[in-house]
């Protein structure tokens, strides 16, 4: 997907393809689930797994068949029924959902008009809605995090995990200094599919710093634990303080427990011991920040990533394809922003609310996890496939 813009002739099979194998990796997912799994909302957190389904295939014809085909809505309903915005995850279960026969059905139907009208399409050419293969590429990518958001599903619900099902182990060990000087930040020309808050691409100035090779273990993890890390006031922050008291039973990475002396976790429909080489996941924003205080270190900024995976990226282990990891921004516009092609993609959650997570997850998608990708959630969430890369200041 390197070239989309310079390769037209080959774009149509490019963006067959890319479609086809992310249908097929939601297909997989689903494959092993029983109706009941499929309809039930296992947590106020999560949609039920058939909303996420049919959302795709509402996504796929809004901008598709709608936007770019001129074609008329498939069901009136469904703009609000599969509206993000309109419903609450914690009450989707209660809306008028496609059951799965009929989920199916409308995701087939609009993939197959949708192969019919990809070839009718000039993609070179310039509209409304930009390069048209953007929209396509937006239309992949949403249809891949979606299978991200439902693994997450499948985990907090004790259901049955894809292949694979968990992070690559973790082996770097110590740091890199990141030499002081300006950066070009954001996405380029090079990525024809990069999203409205990865642009414009400007350079930004990032004095030195220190950042790990590697990710936290968690057998590291387990050394905070056992040091008192949850007990220890002085290395959270204050938000984080208030919200560890208010849980009250937080002492460990979401779905772990301890059990004489040694750390089990629940691991989608397995439970298992904590394997301690694996990179620590689970994990909210207000413990990556606690952990990286009590080891001496801090957070990296988004920027200092950014700059620290496209400078020294060899040097660096799991960039991407093992967790996301928490950085210490809050999710803002870049200088210049533009909100594109629908403003409610990223700018209602530019703010103080939410903190950026750079990288990419096991479960994370190639075609996503590009270095510029801009992941966002609220630093108390845990469900997501979320660990740390410690960063420091030069003494
Ligand atoms: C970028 C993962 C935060 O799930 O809210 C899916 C992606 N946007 N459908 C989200 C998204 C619209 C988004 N994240
Ligand atoms: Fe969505």
């Amino acid at each position: 997907m390197q070239n989309l813009k310079t390769q037209p002739v080959n774009l149509t099979h490019e963006i067959t393809a890319a479609l086809e194998s992310a249908r097929m990796r939601t297909t997989d997912l689903l494959a092993p689930l029983s109706r009941q799994d499929l309809i039930k909302q296992v947590s106020p957190l999560m949609s039920p797994l058939i909303w996420d389904f049919a959302h795709i295939g509402h996504f796929e014809e809004l901008w598709l068949l709608r936007e770019l085909g001129g074609q008329s809505p498939a069901v009136a309903d469904h703009d609000h029924v599969y509206d993000a915005f309109a419903n609450e995850r914690s009450v989707r279960d209660q809306l008028p959902l496609l059951d799965p026969e009929a989920a199916d059905a409308f995701l087939e139907s609009v993939r197959q008009k949708v192969l019919e009208l990809l070839p009718q399409l000039s993609l070179d050419e310039k509209d409304p809605l930009g390069e048209k293969s953007f929209i396509f590429g937006m239309v992949v990518q949403h249809e891949l995090q979606h299978i991200e958001t439902m693994t997450q599903t499948l985990q907090i619900g004790g259901l049955p995990a894809p292949a694979p099902s968990r992070p690559p182990l973790v082996s770097a060990k110590g740091d890199i200094i990141v030499e002081g000087g300006p950066c070009l930040l954001g996405a380029g020309a090079e990525s024809p599919w990069a999203y409205d808050n990865e642009l414009p691409q400007h350079e930004a100035v990032i004095p030195a710093f220190r950042i790990d090779r590697g990710l936290v273990t968690n057998a590291e993890y387990e050394v905070f634990i056992d040091a008192g890390g949850y007990k220890d006031r002085s290395v959270w922050s204050d938000e984080g303080w208030g919200w560890l008291k208010e849980e009250q039973h937080i002492d460990g990475p979401l779905s772990w427990e301890r059990t004489d002396n040694e750390f089990f976790r629940q691991r989608f429909d397995q439970h298992e011991v904590v394997p301690p080489h694996e990179p620590v996941q689970h994990v909210s924003w207000f413990e990556a920040d606690a952990y990286a205080r009590w080891a001496g270190k801090r957070l990296p900024s988004e920027q200092e990533w950014e700059k620290a995976a496209l400078v020294y990226g060899p040097m660096l282990e799991h960039l991407n394809g093992a967790v996301w990891q928490w950085t210490s921004s809050h999710f803002a516009a870049y200088p210049g922003f533009r909100a594109f092609p629908y403003p409610e993609y990223s700018e209602p959650f530019f703010g103080d609310e939410y903190r950026v997570l750079r990288g990419g997850s096991w479960v994370t998608d190639p075609v996503v996890a590009r270095l510029s990708f801009r992941n966002w959630d609220y630093p108390q969430r845990r469900q997501i496939f979320s660990g740390i890369r410690c960063a420091a200041d030069l003494e």
